[in-house]
């Protein structure tokens, strides 16, 4: 009797280069470095729209109407502030927890107060998005005051969302130029296809989990630094340095410890990130408001020598890190600030996996001992 001998199957480490379905989101293109929202250049959403228009464009299809945008606006101001409850676990969690831990805690808290988490109608799931977009920025903006040692800011209805999530974090609404920067920074991290953390929440959408589930796991996979813990680790690359003229030498022996530079490089794009001219004009106008010719510097010295020493682009973390720096956020704020702006795109991704869903589960080549026996 002959064995066949099966080939063996190919492995996709990571899924790199696979396909694995469709989604009328958002369009990233390597080729043309493009990303495109629901057809959208993101670089003209980002220069002449506001964030709630884009969270409404992701969820919809469409950009809102004036009537649409205002129902819209009314909703989400008056769901902005966080139930007692949400906030008495985030004061019960210790000030040495990773902010990050408190907005997945919050989520799931949220989650439970739901009386219809169960309910996946698309209607049901767009409240709990619009839900979620309304009050993390209460949540992020708590965290950092509570750790500072400052009350909680009631949140106004008289401000957008950029506005409101400023004022409720520094207790004032800064310069139009920050709000600006703001805006923009939330606009380019609301969507990009199937990234870990969207992937993730399709995955837990799948198995036909409720939307707060998904977006809790799409938190922890933000919060690795190879994809949204990046912002943070960008600052503290920054810190490490010290100052401009230190960034070349530093790169040096970081490549030579194998380190891996954070805000630079990307799984799509190879060259350069899309997003990244947006954020960085948006950056160069807050270098020059707060004057700070030095962290620009830094800035360029490092990007010229990776550049030039590996050919790896800078990617949207780059930019973002020192412009909420600027802004004045903590810099263990930074990943949940872009939670903040992504639960648009993973609540968007939920709803499309659930328009036809089929449960993820790949396939494992198993490499263990042959099958054996207890003696
Ligand atoms: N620093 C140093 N080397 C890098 C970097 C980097 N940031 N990025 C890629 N490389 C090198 C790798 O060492 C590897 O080199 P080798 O072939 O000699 O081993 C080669 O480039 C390919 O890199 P991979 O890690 O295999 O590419 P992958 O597509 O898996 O990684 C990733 C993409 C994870 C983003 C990577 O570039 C990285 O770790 N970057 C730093 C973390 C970061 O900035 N993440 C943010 C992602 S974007 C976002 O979330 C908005």
């Amino acid at each position: 009797m002959t064995t066949q001998t099966q080939a063996a199957p190919e492995i996709r480490k990571g899924l790199a280069g696979v396909v694995v379905d469709t989604t009328a989101i958002s369009k990233v293109n390597p080729e043309t470095n493009s990303l495109l929202y629901r057809g959208y250049p993101v670089q003209e959403l980002a220069a002449g729209c506001s964030f709630e228009e884009v969270a409404y464009l992701l969820w919809h299809g469409e950009l809102p109407t004036e009537v649409e945008l205002a129902a819209f606006q009314r909703d989400e101001r008056a769901q902005r502030e966080l139930a007692g409850n949400v906030r008495a676990t985030i004061d019960s969690l210790p000030k040495s927890a990773h902010p990050m831990d408190v907005v997945r805690t919050a989520v799931s808290v949220i989650g439970a107060n739901d009386p219809a988490t169960a309910d996946s109608s698309r209607s049901s799931n767009l409240a709990k998005s619009v839900r979620l977009f309304a009050q993390l920025p209460a949540v992020v903006a708590y965290d950092q005051r509570r750790r500072r040692g400052q009350e909680l800011v009631p949140a106004r209805e008289d401000l957008d969302y950029a506005e409101n999530f400023l004022w409720m974090t520094f207790g004032e609404v800064p310069a139009p130029v920050v709000v600006d920067a703001f805006r923009v920074s939330l606009i380019l991290y609301a969507e990009h296809s199937f990234n870990a953390s969207t992937f993730t929440a399709r995955v837990i959408t799948s198995t036909l989990a409720d939307l707060y589930s998904a977006v809790v796991g799409a938190i922890g996979a933000l919060k690795g630094p190879l994809h949204g813990g990046a912002n943070e680790a960008v600052m503290h690359v920054f810190d490490e340095i010290g100052s401009a003229d230190k960034a070349e030498a530093w790169l040096e022996q970081a490549l030579a410890e194998k380190r891996k530079i954070m805000g630079f490089g990307h799984r799509v794009y190879k060259n350069g990130d899309s997003r990244v001219p947006s954020m960085k004009a948006a950056l160069d106008t807050l270098v020059a408001h707060y004057d700070r010719p030095d962290l620009a510097a830094l800035y360029d010295n490092l990007e010229h020598a990776m550049v030039s020493r590996k050919n790896i682009q800078p990617n949207l973390d780059y930019p973002s890190g020192p412009a909420y720096h600027l802004m004045g956020f903590d810099t263990e704020i930074f990943t949940p600030l872009f939670v903040a702006s992504r639960v648009t795109g993973w609540t968007a991704h939920i709803m499309e996996q659930l328009e036809a869903n089929a449960l993820i589960r790949p396939l494992s080549a198993y490499n263990g001992p042959d099958e054996r026996h207890l003696a």
